[in-house]
């Protein structure tokens, strides 16, 4: 992924196979816009613009590009024109797609053809086969458009003529290979939470450089009931795994910088740097530490505001979260390029059993940031019990494979209730579930009404400090997975 600013001599000297223009917030005819010369698209190398990078290929070619008076956003129907379109190849001629742009292609470049329209949208995509050039407006890259990776398939097999032949086997030998390069002999501290992301990044680091590995697993508090112990099995000495365990209990030190922080990103900040603060102290009592790893995964890395120009939505604990000053010489990040479905197939691959492989995702600040507000060891309590309550009952409705993520979050919000005659004011805690593949897109999943009547009733019976149960239904966008 390279950054618009990098030079069309680069480019050129990369000869790559094919080009994509990715989306961003901007007007492509405002004077500070990214954009690009005209000769990007004269190289004789395929271009794909997706959303905005479709409005900036039409711009420069000598299209039209105009604010709309209606936002398009969110599902909609593609009425495919030119069905011979090499994009479209095996795509149905009315397909679903994720739309969210506020311009819109009034008129094609000269030598374009529009190839798709919807009821709000004349020009969906367009194309000039000839020179291997193809706008797209709405996004094929996200999971609600339900032929999209077909069309990116077109394009990259079709049009490129990639031959498709990347396979994740080769991933995990690249990486052992490079990790053992670069780390020589050196000594290697793995920043471990026993989620699905830093797991397999350790197995990884373990099969490649074993006992050169120190894992730390910090219990900061914020973790799910009883995991720090079940952590604690897997990788601990009593666990399948070679490797050096050390478990640090940082609770109370998690609770003191949090008192009285409410906003998110500064609760971000503080649970990432403290983290590294942790890391520094047990490097420390190791000796000398060469490397540092992280199971930052590439949507932290997009969302953090690092892989190009996308706009900053929060900063991941793993990545924007870090600290300028780090007592270490270098951080590895082996799953940096990896969507989480490729994560979990590396895992597999690595022949980590498929109970932890496929354990849902857990975010570096935990429970800190599915407590809206100030963090207290009593509401972390609250939200332990709450989401342990909600696990278990989807478990048993045997659902818990099938459902991306999901968990209980504890609202800031108290309102009055009544309990056995007598009056209550207490939180609400909020159950969110969803289905995605890549975490940039999610759709609230559907829980059958008995099983979510049935949490909502051991909740309140069952967690003190709770009188209100609610299932958030909000998709990603325009929602994220998490609360904060
Ligand atoms: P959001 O809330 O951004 O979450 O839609 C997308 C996925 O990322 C996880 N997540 C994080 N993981 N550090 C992590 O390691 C973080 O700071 C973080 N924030 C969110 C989230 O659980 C979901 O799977």
């Amino acid at each position: 992924m390279y950054s618009y600013k990098t030079d069309l001599e680069k480019i050129k000297a990369m000869n790559p196979k094919g080009i994509i223009l990715t989306g961003g917030p901007n007007s492509c005819y405002e004077a500070d816009s990214p954009t690009y010369s005209k000769e990007l698209f004269e190289l004789g190398i395929p271009v794909l613009g997706l959303c905005y990078g479709a409005q900036l290929m039409m711009h420069v070619l000598g299209g039209k590009v105009e604010k709309a008076d209606h936002r398009e956003y969110g599902k909609t129907e593609v009425l495919v024109d030119k069905t011979s379109s090499k994009i479209f190849e095996g795509v149905s001629e009315k397909t679903i797609c994720w739309m969210s742009h506020f311009d819109y292609i009034s008129q094609v470049a000269p030598g374009f053809e529009i190839t798709s329209h919807t009821d709000n949208c004349p020009c969906a995509s367009s194309e000039n086969a000839e020179k291997g050039l193809y706008a797209i407006q709405f996004h094929p890259e996200v999971l609600h458009t339900q032929e999209g990776s077909k069309m990116l398939y077109n394009f990259v097999r079709g049009v490129c003529g990639c031959c498709g032949d990347w396979r994740m086997d080769n991933f995990v030998e690249e990486q052992i290979k490079a990790i053992r390069e670069k780390v020589g002999d050196g000594k290697v501290l793995c920043a471990l939470s026993g989620g699905v992301d830093s797991s397999v990044a350790a197995v990884l680091l373990s099969k490649a450089i074993g006992n050169q590995l120190t894992c730390v697993f910090v219990d900061h508090g914020l973790l799910r009931k009883n995991e720090g112990d079940e952590v604690e099995a897997v990788f601990g000495p009593e666990g399948p795994y070679e490797l050096n365990f050390i478990r640090v209990n940082a609770q109370q030190r998690y609770y003191e910088k949090l008192k009285g922080v409410e906003e998110p990103e500064a609760k971000r900040k503080i649970i990432g740097e403290e983290f590294i603060r942790v890391f520094e102290e047990e490097a420390k009592k190791i000796g000398k530490v060469d490397f540092l790893v992280q199971g930052t995964i590439y949507p932290d890395v997009v969302e953090s505001g690092l892989g190009g120009e996308s706009a900053v939505i929060k900063s991941h604990h793993n990545v924007g979260g870090l600290p300028d000053h780090v007592d270490f010489k270098e951080i590895i990040e082996p799953l940096r390029d990896l969507f989480k479905d490729e994560v979990r197939k590396a895992g597999l691959e690595l022949g980590i059993p498929e109970y932890l492989v496929f354990r849902q995702p857990f975010p570096g600040p935990g429970l800190g940031i599915r407590i809206i507000g100030e963090v207290t060891e009593e509401k972390v309590k609250i939200v332990q019990d709450a989401d342990a309550i909600y696990r278990e009952e989807i478990a048993n409705a045997g659902l818990d494979r099938s459902i991306g993520q999901y968990f209980a979050a504890l609202t800031n919000m108290r309102s009055v209730g009544v309990m056995g005659d007598e009056r209550t004011y207490d939180y609400a805690i909020a159950l969110r579930a969803v289905n995605t593949i890549d975490f940039m897109t999610a759709e609230s999943a559907q829980i059958p009404y008995e099983v979510l009547n049935k949490v909502m009733s051991r909740i309140i019976n069952e967690v003190r400090g709770v009188n209100r149960v609610m299932y958030d239904l909000t998709s990603k966008p325009p929602g994220t997975i998490e609360f904060e």
